[in-house]
């Protein structure tokens, strides 16, 4: 029994370091850039409850790079109550040389519907979708996210994330400089299946709707995109950074990869169509949020059972995991494997489409 718990736990830790290895010094994208490859956007900004924050974001949107005759910005307001839509208005009066409309919806009906009403007005050729709280770094993410689509192979663009707040114990800031790593190493072998609503950039025509059965809608749709051959990629140059809530952070954690886990188990029937450099990706990414977690914790189980038993090695195994939680990076993969294992049993009874407000 400690043999088995064991061997459940060296799978756990040795599948995401194989994969580690197998994508590390990849980091050339081979994605042909324009930089001077400016067509019509229309950059998406779904709002609920964003009142205190719609302002500063149109201000950041307005002092991008990007040629403002091309740019237009469509706000689809979820009828908050906080009165962001009429903040919106407000900014759009006093801005007349940027196009800006204001969608209202009659109620709130989640993040995806608020996109399904923006892209039936959107008429660029790439479509941008930003959170509304969230920040872009520097004035030339618009134009930088976008010059990747100048390549015809490429057909969705997202940005790599810093936390804006480290997270409990440092936890969110560890996990990020190692998933923004991975997430530009699959870019450069395909297509990264993780995409940031911070900032999303699709290619119009590949974008029918968004989805109202997966939360995630920025990774599925990107997902969609590469399962059809086209690229998605995480642009180095592009940078984000995310609100992280002042409270409820593993709450937070759990709704994500509610949504995420919604993601790949839509896209992972699909694999045996996936162009070929995508399938291990999506293999490696839908087995690490799906299967591996629960490795881990058949493992410990089996562990403690033994220790019970009177297995002194299993017992050294569980300690020395414990005692492992002083370091930084540990912490973060197993607050990660908690809130992956949450989330599967918590998408048995809701999928959380439309959720929470947290304050950030
Ligand atoms: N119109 C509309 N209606 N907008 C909404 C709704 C809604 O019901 N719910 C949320 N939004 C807006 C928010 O105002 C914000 O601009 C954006 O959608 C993201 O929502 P947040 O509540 O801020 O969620 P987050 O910060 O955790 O978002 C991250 O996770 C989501 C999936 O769980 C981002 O990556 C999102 O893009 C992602 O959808
Ligand atoms: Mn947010």
């Amino acid at each position: 029994m400690a043999a088995a718990g064991a061997s459940l736990a060296l799978l756990h830790f040795g599948f995401p370091l194989a994969y580690y290895a197998y994508l590390t010094r990849r980091r050339d994208l081979g994605v042909e850039a324009g930089p001077s490859y400016t067509p019509r956007v229309d950059v998406v900004l779904p709002t609920y409850m964003e009142a205190g924050k719609i302002a500063s974001k149109l201000d950041e949107i307005y002092g991008q790079d990007y040629p403002r005759d091309k740019l237009r910005v469509i706000v689809v307001d979820g009828a908050s109550p906080d009165g962001t839509a009429e903040a919106a208005e407000r900014w759009a009066e006093a801005h007349r040389d940027m196009r800006v409309s204001v969608v209202r919806e009659p109620a709130r009906r989640g993040k995806g519907s608020a996109l399904n009403d923006a892209l039936r007005l959107a008429d660029g050729e790439v479509v941008v979708v930003a959170d509304a709280d969230a920040r872009w770094i520097g004035r030339s993410a618009l134009r930088r996210a976008v010059s990747y689509l100048a390549d015809p192979a490429v057909g969705a663009v997202t940005c790599v994330k810093s936390a804006e707040r480290a997270g409990p114990a440092g936890a969110e800031s560890a996990y990020r400089r190692f998933y923004d790593e991975v997430r530009i190493a699959e870019s450069a072998v395909h297509s990264t299946p993780i995409f940031h609503g911070e900032l999303a950039a699709f290619r119009r025509s590949l974008v029918e709707s968004f989805p109202l059965d997966v939360g995630a809608d920025d990774s599925w749709t990107a997902l969609s995109i590469a399962l059809r051959g086209y690229r998605a990629v995480a642009a180095p140059d592009v940078e984000c950074v995310e609100a992280v809530p002042a409270r409820g952070y593993f709450r937070w954690r759990v709704r994500r990869a509610q949504h995420l886990l919604q993601a790949f188990a839509k896209a992972l029937p699909r694999i045996r169509g996936a162009p070929p450099r995508l399938r291990p990706v999506l293999a490696a990414e839908a087995h690490l949020h799906l299967l591996n977690p629960w490795l881990l914790a058949a493992g410990v189980a089996l562990l403690a059972a033994a220790a019970a038993l009177g297995s002194a090695p299993a017992a050294l195994l569980l300690a020395a995991g414990a005692a492992a939680t002083a370091l930084r990076p540990y912490r973060a993969w197993m607050v990660m494997q908690a809130a992956l294992m949450a989330a599967a049993l918590r998408n048995l009874r809701s999928r959380e489409l439309v959720w929470r407000k947290d304050e950030k």
